[in-house]
């Protein structure tokens, strides 16, 4: 941090949030609002003059609520500044009649009450986020009591109370009496890899087993008589050096148990607690008589996170962390461009690992600044100004922001930000938009080769590059077997696949048509097939009006690792084409050929939650759920019974 403070080429922005970011790689601007901190930061000598006669008294974040600060304070010891800043909410003012007793001693006269926030306005090439991560609040897992006993603590606790810059200066103590404990218990895996979600989440947290390892080293360490006992699922030890750490401690006599406590009393006289607990390795039930108890909390995403993701445009994995754009090929590229993650923001992670995927965010950054011209991919949309109607569809459905847009104004595409998805392609009613290496063109001539021959029995997929085609892929190398008849056409994305393609794929004769695409939270467009859902609900609402029975357009999500899937896709979707009869085909022709194709849904009409009967076109299941445009955007339907995501809403 000091280094970071000092260094000539790196400005640093404290106690300040970023409000607004534009633009594109290269490109960006970035509005930030320097909070006011009523203290001149480059004049305050950090005397703490002030402090002393400060009279409010809050308790102190940084040291979890063990101990105090005042109303002026530094929030936490190696800041950088090292300089005081005011708690506006907590201070009784500048007016000498309610206080003003730090402005009187501050020899510096560094203290401002009518300082204001400034926003500064930045102009940057990339931006690298590392907004690290919060903590599981174990307040909701009742068993461990966290709330009631006073002597179970979290990780987080334990760290301030060992810490020599912690409440009690590195002397570890029990809260209720100021003792040394000698009997300590750690419970691992609290909030972390769980089902239930009143529980937690089902991921690892990753740094939890090895904390405790550290944490008991460090107890043994200072306390050498401590007893010590961790309750654990399993140890997950498997970093460099890490297996011989767990080795050291238990060497060291920490003791394992494999299994959680399942209750957790306090005796009210002594404040020992009494915890419960299944041995599986030994298969009996036993009772451990501690003096404290220390909870090892999970890692989660920050609380703010759909904040930064909505600034950045960027994605979230469905735990909730920042998706990388690649996971092998880049894995420190966010789903924009020119932006990279480093640290837990992405996922948890141990400081090392941080280290390691900071340095190389910063490399890629620095990467990218070295050079006057960026190089992009060659797939990019192309606007043909001729046909452009100034609608602003293409732009409302970029994921990426990548169409500057303004009201009776032709849409331009900044090439340098555009990704290729091709979601503003398909969606552009005037076909004013065209993808290069995907063309509209191509496409149909596509479908024209699929169906050419015995186009009866040939079910046309459509599979996006990097998920199902994938998991097609892995089908086939893993020897997996399924229904041949398959003719399927790549496009990058699922929301690539234009309304106009499947209504010509069955103009053409086709007895069934497939949309597959990435899980519905992982599309490699950040959220580009929603739109996919979108436009799949408007070709089933078209058929239904047209007679054309609904289930014979199929939406399924699979990834590249799901080959089992993809098999059962197709044979599901084979058994559905071979119930499709020639006749029913020539009547979709007919019907058809006259036809002016709807592409209006319902469900997008939806402002507010409406009762809605949702249907499987899988197996034909029916429930009732309250439905609206937010939660079709937002959430994945899927049917309880067969896990199809060919559901229908009707309503
Ligand atoms: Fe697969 Fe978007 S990339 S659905």
């Amino acid at each position: 941090m000091m280094d970071a403070g000092r260094h000539p080429n790196i400005e640093l922005l404290a106690y300040s949030e970023v409000e607004d970011v534009s633009g594109y790689v290269g490109n960006f601007k970035v509005r930030v609002r320097k909070k006011a901190r009523y203290v001149d930061e480059n004049e305050c000598t950090a005397c703490g003059e002030c402090v002393k006669v400060c009279p409010i008294v809050r308790p102190d974040e940084f040291q979890q609520g063990l101990s105090t600060r005042r109303a002026i304070y530094i929030p936490f010891p190696q800041a950088v500044p090292s300089a005081y800043l005011v708690d506006i909410e907590a201070c009784l003012g500048d007016n000498p009649i309610a206080c003003g007793k730090c402005i009187e001693v501050c020899d510096k006269k560094c203290i401002d009450f009518d300082m204001r926030d400034e926003i500064v306005e930045l102009e940057v090439g990339a931006i690298i986020v590392a907004t690290g991560m919060d903590v599981y609040d174990p307040t909701a897992l009742d068993e461990y009591g966290y709330t009631r006993f006073e002597n179970v603590i979290t990780s987080l606790e334990f760290e301030r109370l060992i810490s020599a810059g912690g409440p009690t200066g590195g002397h570890f103590v029990r809260l209720t009496d100021g003792q040394t404990p000698r009997r300590i218990g750690f419970v691992q895996c609290v909030g972390s890899r769980t089902n239930n979600p009143a529980r937690g989440n089902p991921y690892c947290s990753n740094i939890c087993c090895m904390n405790t390892v550290k944490d008991s080293l460090l107890l043994k360490d200072h306390y050498p008589d401590i007893d010590i006992t961790v309750f654990y699922m399993d140890i997950r030890a498997f970093g460099k050096g890490f297996e011989e750490l767990f080795m050291r401690s238990k060497a060291a006599g920490v003791r394992y148990v494999r299994g959680l406590p399942g209750e957790v009393v306090e005796d009210p006289q002594t404040r020992n607690l009494k915890v419960y607990v299944e041995n599986t390795t030994a298969g009996r039930i036993e009772e451990h008589e501690l003096d404290m108890l220390v909870l090892s909390i999970g890692a989660i995403p920050r609380h703010d996170s759909d904040l930064t993701k909505q600034l950045l445009t960027l994605s979230r994995t469905p735990d909730g962390f920042f998706m990388e754009a690649h996971p092998k090929l880049k894995p420190v590229d966010a789903t924009t461009k020119g932006v990279f993650l480093a640290g837990c923001a992405e996922s948890p992670k141990d400081v090392k690992d941080s280290v390691t995927q900071a340095s190389a965010a910063a490399a890629r950054a620095g990467t990218l600044l070295s050079k006057s011209k960026i190089r992009v991919e060659a797939i990019t949309a192309v606007v043909d100004a001729d046909k452009c109607k100034k609608c602003g569809r293409c732009a409302s459905v970029c994921p990426y922001s990548a169409i500057r847009w303004e009201k009776k104004q032709v849409a331009e595409i900044i090439t340098a930000a555009c990704a290729g998805c091709g979601t503003c392609a398909a969606e552009c009613p005037f076909d004013a938009i065209e993808m290069r290496h995907f063309s509209d063109q191509a496409i149909f001539a596509q479908i024209d080769a699929a169906l050419e021959r015995d186009p009866l029995n040939t079910i046309v997929t459509f599979a996006c590059n990097w998920c199902s085609y994938a998991g097609a892929d892995t089908a086939g190398t893993g020897r997996m077997e399924y229904p041949p008849n398959a003719r399927i056409i790549r496009t990058m994305c699922s929301g690539r696949v234009a309304t106009d393609f499947v209504w010509y794929a069955f103009r053409k004769g086709a007895p069934v048509v497939l949309v597959s695409g990435c899980h519905y939270a992982d599309c490699h467009y950040i959220s580009a097939n929603r739109n996919t859902v979108r436009r799949v609900d408007a070709l089933w609402e078209g058929l239904e009006k047209h007679g054309v029975r609904p289930e014979r357009l199929q939406l399924e999500w699979c990834s590249a690792a799901e080959g089992q899937r993809w098999a059962k896709i197709m044979r599901q979707v084979e058994e559905l084409r071979a119930g499709v009869t020639a006749e029913e085909v020539e009547r979709t022709i007919e019907v058809l050929r006259e036809a002016k194709v709807p592409v209006s849904s319902k469900v997008w009409k939806l402002k507010e939650p409406t009762p809605a009967t949702l249907r499987c076109l899988h197996c034909g299941h029916e429930w009732q759920e309250d439905y609206s445009m937010e939660k079709a955007q937002n959430e994945e339907r899927m049917c309880a019974k067969c896990r199809s995501n060919s559901v229908r809403v009707l309503i």
